[in-house]
C-alpha cells in the first residue's frame, strides 16, 4: 500500500500563526503535527509516501526532507490551489497508480493510530474504507448516515441539519476506483471538489463503503483551541525525561526536559515538556504547557499552552493561560514610563489583557 498525506491548504483558522508557518507543523508537546501522521502510518508498515504540498512547500519540504528520518520514501505532488481533498486525490493518480492507499489529512491527530484501520481494510477488502466518530458538532465536518445494519448509508460534508453526530475523521482507506469518483464528481459551494461526495459517488454506483468507528481521540487542529486540546491529550500520555539541568527546581509529576535545557529556581508540575536550550529562571511551567526549544522564561508562570521556538517571556505578572505562542515572540512587562501597554502586533493577532 501507499500513502498520501495533504499538506496543503492555508489554515485561514489558524492566523496570525500560519502567516507565517504551514498549520500541519504546529508542535504539539514540540513535534510537529504531521509527524504524528507519519509515524502513525510507517507503524502500519507502509513506507511510501506522496505528500500534497501547496503554498507552504518550502517548509513542509523541509520539515520531511527525503524521508530518511523515518525509513520512507517522500514524492511530494504540488497543488496549485486548494481545490479539494478530492482534487489531490485526482492529481495524485499517476504517483497511486493502481495501489491501495491511505489517505491522511495533515492536521489531524487519532490516539490510535491507523494500523487497526488499515488491517481491516486488508481484510474485509472493500473499495473505500472511512473513519467515523461521535462529535458534538457535525455541521463542522463531513457527516455520514448509518442504516439499521450499521451500513453505511448517505455522506454529506458540512450538513445545516446533520442526521446523525457521525463525523468524517481525515483519515480514508481507498482503492482504485476513488479515480473514477474525483473525476466524476462536480465542485461543491465552497468551490472545492469534496472527498465527501467521492465516497457517494462510490456508494451511489454500488461499490463497497465500509466504515470502522475511532475507540480513541481524535483531533482536527484547525482551530487555535483545537490545537491547544490535541497538545493537552499527547501531553497526558508523555513519561518522565529528565536530560537537562535542574538548579534548585521543583518538578512534578510528568515532565520532559531535553537536552542543553536549564531549569533554575522554577517549579515545574506536568505534564509539561521543556524543548533543548530552553531556560526557564524564577518562574512556574504549569500542567499542559509545551516550551519548544531556545526559548526563555523568567520570572514568569504559564499553563495550558504552546510557546513555540525562540519566543522570550519575562517579568509578568500575571500567570499566562490557554495561548498559543509563535516563533520569536517576545511578551515582557517593563516599568519604563508612561506605564502603558505598548503593542507590535501582526494582522490577525489576539491579545487579551486585564482590565
Ligand atoms: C475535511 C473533510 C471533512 C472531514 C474533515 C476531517 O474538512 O472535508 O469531511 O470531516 O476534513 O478533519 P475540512 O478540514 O476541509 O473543513
Amino acid at each position: 500500500m501507499k500513502a498520501l498525506i495533504l499538506s496543503g491548504g492555508k489554515g485561514t483558522r489558524l492566523r496570525p500563526i500560519t502567516y507565517t508557518g504551514a498549520k500541519q507543523l504546529i508542535p504539539v508537546a514540540n513535534k510537529p503535527i504531521l509527524f504524528y501522521g507519519i509515524e502513525a502510518i510507517k507503524e502500519a508498515g507502509i513506507n511510501d509516501f506522496g505528500v500534497i504540498v501547496g503554498d507552504t512547500k518550502e517548509e513542509i519540504k523541509e520539515a520531511i526532507g527525503d524521508g530518511s528520518k523515518w525509513k520512507i520514501k517522500v514524492t511530494y505532488i504540488e497543488q496549485e490551489a486548494p481545490l479539494g481533498l478530492a482534487h489531490a486525490v485526482k492529481i495524485a493518480e499517476d504517483y497511486l497508480e493502481d495501489t491501495p492507499f491511505v489517505m491522511y489529512l495533515g492536521d489531524n491527530i487519532l490516539k490510535e493510530g491507523v494500523k487497526g484501520f488499515v488491517q481491516k481494510f486488508k481484510d474485509k477488502n472493500p473499495n473505500a474504507l472511512i473513519l467515523l466518530t461521535s462529535v458534538s458538532n457535525p455541521e463542522s465536518f463531513g457527516v455520514a448516515e448509518l442504516d439499521e445494519l450499521s451500513r453505511v448509508k448517505k455522506l454529506v460534508e458540512k450538513p445545516k441539519n446533520p442526521k446523525s453526530n457521525l463525523a468524517l475523521v481525515g483519515v480514508y482507506l481507498f482503492d482504485k476506483n476513488i479515480f473514477k469518483a474525483v473525476k466524476a464528481i462536480k465542485p461543491s459551494w465552497r468551490n472545492e471538489l469534496e472527498i465527501t461526495d467521492a465516497i457517494q459517488w462510490l456508494l451511489n454506483k454500488g461499490y463497497t463503503v465500509e466504515s470502522h468507528k475511532v475507540s480513541g481521540w481524535w483531533k482536527d487542529t484547525g482551530k487555535p483551541e483545537d490545537v491547544l486540546s490535541a497538545n493537552r491529550l499527547i501531553l497526558e500520555s508523555i513519561e518522565k525525561d529528565i536530560k537537562g539541568e535542574l538548579i534548585d527546581s521543583t518538578i512534578e509529576g510528568k515532565v520532559i526536559i531535553e537536552e542543553g535545557a536549564k531549569v533554575i529556581k522554577s517549579t515545574i508540575r506536568g505534564p509539561v515538556i521543556i524543548g533543548e536550550n530552553t531556560k526557564i529562571i524564577n518562574s512556574y511551567i504549569g500542567p499542559f504547557t509545551s516550551v519548544n526549544s531556545e526559548v526563555i522564561i523568567e520570572r514568569s508562570e504559564i499553563e495550558n499552552s504552546i510557546v513555540m521556538k525562540k519566543s522570550i517571556i519575562k517579568n509578568l505578572e500575571r500567570r499566562i493561560d490557554e495561548s498559543l505562542i509563535g516563533r520569536e515572540v517576545k511578551i515582557f512587562a517593563s516599568s519604563r514610563k508612561p506605564m502603558v501597554n505598548r503593542f507590535i502586533l501582526g494582522e490577525r493577532s489576539k491579545v487579551e489583557v486585564l482590565q
